[in-house]
């Protein structure tokens, strides 16, 4: 049992829930329907690290930093053959790549503030570049070479498919990386700074946050989404088989979030899209059953859907496989886990709650005879 619920756990400064007048997400004091709508990945990378947007050289000087930066070493590319098992779950191959990752970097312990700023830029830089490789060598298939020429968004549907993405793609994928950048003190970004504030380094920080993304109550939950959608397969099973979870007080995954009232505020910006997306790949039962669904549980369980609902659909009709829909939200929260470590390590201080104890009391002890 936990008791954290409420409590003001760290102060930060890069996003905020509001959920007082009305649900509303900043990063860094921008709404996040602007950010949403208009911000490139790179721009919001800038301001969860800086805290200010960058001008256009900025710009340019950090798209080149993350290029320069996105090859893997060749070690873990084939470490990822090395499993003992072969459906080993790719948040679990990130977690291993990332923390192997930190034994090739020559300043994984160095704690100076340049010094943990480049790796911020090496680890954002080769996440896409893990997720992908593992998934196509798992198939038996060849990573492909990061390209430089191309954006992050794009550089990271490219290596996915081996394909040119189509600009709506990248447009989905964009907006998907916005809004999952940051999200105040969240299980993994608490992690991650309880983590580091103990002063270890940036890659056990961020190999802790993963382990703590990858469970179906938090990051994980995107995933058992689309098992759900999966299962339902059409739209008439829909109604049965909604109506027959929440007789049983079974839980629907993509529902209903610990902070916000109303609902989530990025859950509307992936239901365009999945709208949009699910018609231009004639799909569009997919995004009928997901409203079908969001009709039923907001009627009865007067819960809304969050991030992870519709954001299902959207990879789904990109093509990605369904199990690679956790690694990107972390090749995301990358950004924000990587901005909370920057500032923790800023004014750090250990970061060590008291436990209640509701255990026995004093009792003493007689040794066994
Ligand atoms: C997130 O984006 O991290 C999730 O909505 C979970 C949370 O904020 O607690």
């Amino acid at each position: 049992m936990t008791v954290t619920r409420g409590l003001e756990g760290v102060v930060a400064t890069t996003s905020s829930i509001s959920s007082i007048i009305d649900d509303t997400l900043t990063y860094v004091g921008y709404n996040i329907d602007d950010l949403a709508v208009n911000a490139s990945f790179e721009e919001v990378i800038y301001l969860l690290w800086h805290l200010k947007l960058p001008n256009s050289e900025q710009l340019a000087k950090l798209k080149e930093q993350l290029a320069e930066n996105a090859a893997l070493p060749q070690g873990v590319i084939e470490h990822f053959n090395m499993y003992p098992i072969h459906d080993v779950h790719p948040m679990a191959a990130l977690r291993s790549a990332v923390s192997l990752l930190g034994l090739y970097d020559e300043e994984a312990d160095i704690m100076d503030p340049e010094a943990n700023y480049r790796k911020a830029i090496r680890l954002q830089a080769k996440m896409p570049s893990i997720v992908a490789a593992f998934a196509r060598v798992r198939k038996g298939l060849e990573p492909i070479t990061p390209r430089k020429d191309l954006d992050f968004a794009a550089n990271f549907l490219y290596m996915l498919t081996g394909k040119e993405p189509e600009p709506i793609a990248v447009e989905a994928m964009n907006k998907a990386l916005v809004l999952h950048a940051d999200h105040e003190l969240n299980a993994s970004t608490f992690t991650a700074r309880v983590c580091v504030a103990t002063l270890s380094d940036v890659y056990s920080g961020i190999t802790a946050a993963i382990g703590a993304l990858k469970g179906p109550l938090h990051g994980g939950a995107n995933e058992a989404v689309m098992k759900m959608l999966t299962e339902i397969g059409t739209l008439e099973n829909v109604e049965p088989y909604i109506r027959g979870k929440l007789a049983n007080k079974e839980k629907i995954m993509g529902f209903g979030h610990r902070v916000y009232r109303k609902g989530d505020p990025r859950a509307k910006h992936l239901r365009e899209m999945s709208k949009k997306l699910t018609e231009l790949t004639g799909q569009p039962e997919l995004y009928e059953m997901s409203v079908n669904i969001e009709k039923i549980v907001t009627g009865e369980k007067k819960l809304p859907p969050n991030v992870d609902f519709y954001s299902a659909s959207v990879y789904h009709s990109l093509g990605i496989d369904h199990d690679l829909m956790t690694p990107i939200f972390a090749v995301s929260r990358v950004s924000g886990w990587l901005a909370h470590i920057l500032e923790q390590y800023d004014n750090n201080r250990l970061i060590r709650p008291r436990a209640e104890y509701t255990g026995p009391g004093m009792q003493k002890y007689i040794p066994i005879e």
